[in-house]
């Protein structure tokens, strides 16, 4: 990431403009109480990107980063919070909490060891039994694989043959290098249903190379 885009970023938090300060606002608007939330960050970074845009606004947090060098910063950045240095995959299997705000801000790229992970394709429908019965999933998308090839700048990462079967499958798409936003959504109310929730209403901010998108949630009656 260049200087001037850091600096932007920093900018845009102190100025509460960012996506996720925005994001937040917009659930609020619709009603949600996010000052009783309990929340947890799933792909916590060091929370300078956006976990501090809303740490302070919810009930309480809990956030999860693999890297040991980020989860050191990270746990200076959110001296509040619960700080797990876990790979997700496996806590989530594991985890016995439930939560009110699951925020999913991980790689849009192929990751892991073997780069077996796909941006957060491998996570549905599991994390599912991480939310309460009514809850807001808050997921960083990408529409169009070209800015995520020039912002990550890894070839062996993004837009690879594998990177776009999995888009493929997991958004039932013919054209996984663009996929509009509301397509995106029936693929996740379909991923919902299998995992026994359905999607109330989404909305979704545009961020330089992706979105963020805002997924309210509710457990089906059996
Ligand atoms: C896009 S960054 C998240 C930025 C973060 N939301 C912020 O506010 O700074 C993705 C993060 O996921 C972490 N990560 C990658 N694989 C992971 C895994 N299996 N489990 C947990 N964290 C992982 C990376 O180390 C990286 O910090």
């Amino acid at each position: 990431m260049s200087l001037i885009w850091k600096i932007e970023k920093q900018l845009m938090r102190k100025l509460g403009l960012s996506p996720m300060r925005r994001v937040i606002k917009g659930l609020k608007r619709r009603g949600v109480d996010v000052g009783k939330m309990q929340a947890l960050d799933m792909f916590a970074g060091d929370g300078t990107g956006s976990v501090l845009c809303y740490s302070d606004s919810v009930q309480h947090l809990e956030a999860w980063e693999l890297n040991p060098e980020l989860v050191e910063r990270l746990k200076k950045n959110l001296p509040r919070a619960v700080i797990r240095q876990v790979d997700s995959y496996e806590q989530m299997r594991v985890c016995e909490g439930k939560f009110d705000l699951i925020v999913i801000e991980a790689p849009l790229s192929l990751y892991g060891p073997n780069l077996e992970y796909c941006e957060h394709i491998g996570l549905f429908p599991r994390v599912l039994d991480l939310c309460k019965d009514d809850a807001v999933l808050i997921l960083a998308v990408a529409t169009e694989v070209e800015p995520l090839r020039q912002y990550v700048g890894d070839i062996d990462r993004v837009g690879t043959p594998e990177h776009l079967k999995r888009r493929a499958e997991f958004y039932k798409t013919d054209n996984p290098e663009n996929i509009p936003l509301d397509k995106m959504v029936s693929a996740y109310s379909e991923h919902c249903t299998a995992g026994g929730f359905e999607v109330e209403w989404w909305f979704a901010v545009r961020r330089r190379y992706a979105h963020t998108l805002a997924l309210k949630i509710r457990k089906r009656a059996s």
